[in-house]
């Protein structure tokens, strides 16, 4: 675990040096939702670029889709999650505040040392295990019995407002958008199975869990993939080698994070309605180690049963053999925003630099920083600025870069210390005579003498 970063100082980092903010902050703020601030959405839309490289760009075997928020009510009935998708809930009986059962069982057993797998326990059980031991709310008050509450965002669309027929769901997860597709992707690409679907979006629960800021929000971002297999594959070997790939994408995104990374497997009460086997990759943050991305082999559960819901022919023909079948598929599903969570924390360093002296700096690996490199003048003289300011217009199309002309330059290395730009590069007087500038290293503060004309390509090595 990271032993600088603490939930409390990666949210006032965020807020203080622009990255999240609260959700509608100026009335109060909605709970469970964040706005990514100008560098947030730097590092969020890195983040998003390089998995979809790694997973779509960079393999022959993957398309990609962006499917619509918005989905027909058949969609979600089809898939169980009208069902089966909720969590159990108990509410205050003074107070009526609401809280996630679990939770507070977990939260119980913890104080009182007691190791279950609550995740694994039935809604009943969950009250008779609260009633036993007494379990309270956080304000001391009885709670009631543990009761399934549906996270699924529904609203009405067009002039039946209130009418059942008008219902529609916000979908709770993208996947459902890439089976109810299967059959378009498969008349219109040339894809042979094995083969993938991956699509990163928007995703919306209704979460009640407060306090975990952008770990667990009511409205999120999935990136995710479809891995559609034969179903005489040998499917233990390509989990294997999809958990490695999931492992090393998020070691890319770390900085230094090896031993907080694991696979935790689900029991089998603990898997969702549609898996059979399912990992998640956890990540150790100071409140745990928690999930940052699930791994499930879902069998033919979504297709067969929007197939039967459809009857549309949701099907694969084998184009050596004829055989005609329903795709197995394994899923490889990555939160967005959690990848941001763990790039921050295991970016956050605090150091001590001596003589009284110490600086925050955010070790983001280059390639995924918010601002590549950040140039100033040395000083607020007129030929410096002009300089540095041509040198910004030159590299800003090609990097994320940024102009400081503040004036003061240990301030000015600080404050890009902070957002995790890996270069700082400096005009100074010498620049006049000899046309190079000092890039100085974020890390290690170490400064070499580049030229001007070099720094494009200097940049795009070093990144
Ligand atoms: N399609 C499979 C699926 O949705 P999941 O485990 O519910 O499985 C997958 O979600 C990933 O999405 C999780 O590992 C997590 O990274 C992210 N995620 C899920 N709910 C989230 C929420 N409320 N806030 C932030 N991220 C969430």
């Amino acid at each position: 675990m990271n032993k600088h970063a603490t939930l409390e100082k990666i949210v006032s980092w965020a807020k203080r040096r622009g990255f999240v903010f609260q959700t509608s902050s100026i009335y109060g703020g909605l709970a469970n939702n964040y706005d990514y601030g100008p560098y947030g959405t730097l590092l969020k839309n890195n983040i998003q670029n390089f998995w979809w490289k790694t997973f779509v760009q960079e393999r022959e075997d993957i398309v990609g889709l962006d499917g619509a928020i918005i989905t027909q009510a058949d969609v979600w009935k089809a898939s169980g999650h009208v069902d089966n998708f909720n969590d159990p809930l108990v509410d205050d009986k003074v107070n009526r505040k609401r809280y996630r059962a679990d939770h507070l069982i977990e939260e119980w057993n913890k104080k009182n040392d007691v190791d279950l797998n609550v995740e694994a326990m039935s809604v009943d059980e969950m009250t008779t295990y609260i009633k036993e031991n007494k379990i309270l709310s956080p304000d001391g008050n009885e709670i009631t019995d543990a009761r399934t509450f549906g996270l699924m965002f529904e609203t009405f669309i067009g002039a039946t407002s209130s009418l059942e027929d008008g219902k529609v769901y916000l979908r709770p997860e993208t996947a459902q958008s890439i089976f109810a597709n299967f059959k378009n992707v498969i008349d219109t690409m040339r894809v042979k199975v094995p083969f993938g679907i991956a699509q990163v979006g928007k995703a919306f629960r209704n979460e009640i869990t407060k306090g975990q800021f952008i770990f667990r929000t009511i409205e999120t971002e999935q990136m995710e993939i479809e891995y559609f297999i034969s179903p005489q594959e040998d499917w233990e070997k390509l989990y294997a080698e999809w958990q490695d790939e999931m492992l090393s994408f998020y070691k890319s995104i770390t900085h230094d994070a090896e031993s907080d990374l694991r696979y935790r497997k689900h029991d089998d009460e603990e898997l969702s309605h549609y898996s059979k086997q399912t990992y998640d990759v956890e990540y150790e943050f100071d409140f745990g180690f928690k999930e940052v991305a699930g791994f499930a082999h879902r069998g033919d559960f979504d297709l067969s049963q929007h197939k039967e819901a459809s009857k549309q022919k949701l099907e694969y023909r084998d184009p050596y053999t004829n055989e005609v079948y329903v795709p197995h598929v394994l899923e490889p599903s990555f939160g967005l925003a959690r990848a941001v969570l763990v790039a921050m924390y295991s970016a956050y360093t605090e150091e001590d630099l001596g003589e009284g002296k110490s600086r925050v700096v955010m070790k983001f690996p280059k390639h995924i920083a918010p601002v590549t490199a950040a140039i100033f003048p040395l000083q607020k003289d007129e030929k410096l600025q002009t300089m540095a300011h041509d040198v910004y217009l030159n590299l800003r199309g090609k990097f994320d870069c940024e102009f400081d002309n503040s004036g003061n330059i240990g301030k000015m290395y600080r404050r890009q210390d902070e957002i995790g730009t890996p270069f700082c590069i400096v005009v100074d007087h010498d620049s006049i005579d000899d046309n190079c500038v000092t890039i100085r290293d974020r890390d290690t503060m170490e400064q070499e003498r580049v030229a001007i004309d070099d720094l494009e390509q200097w940049i795009s090595s070093n990144i």
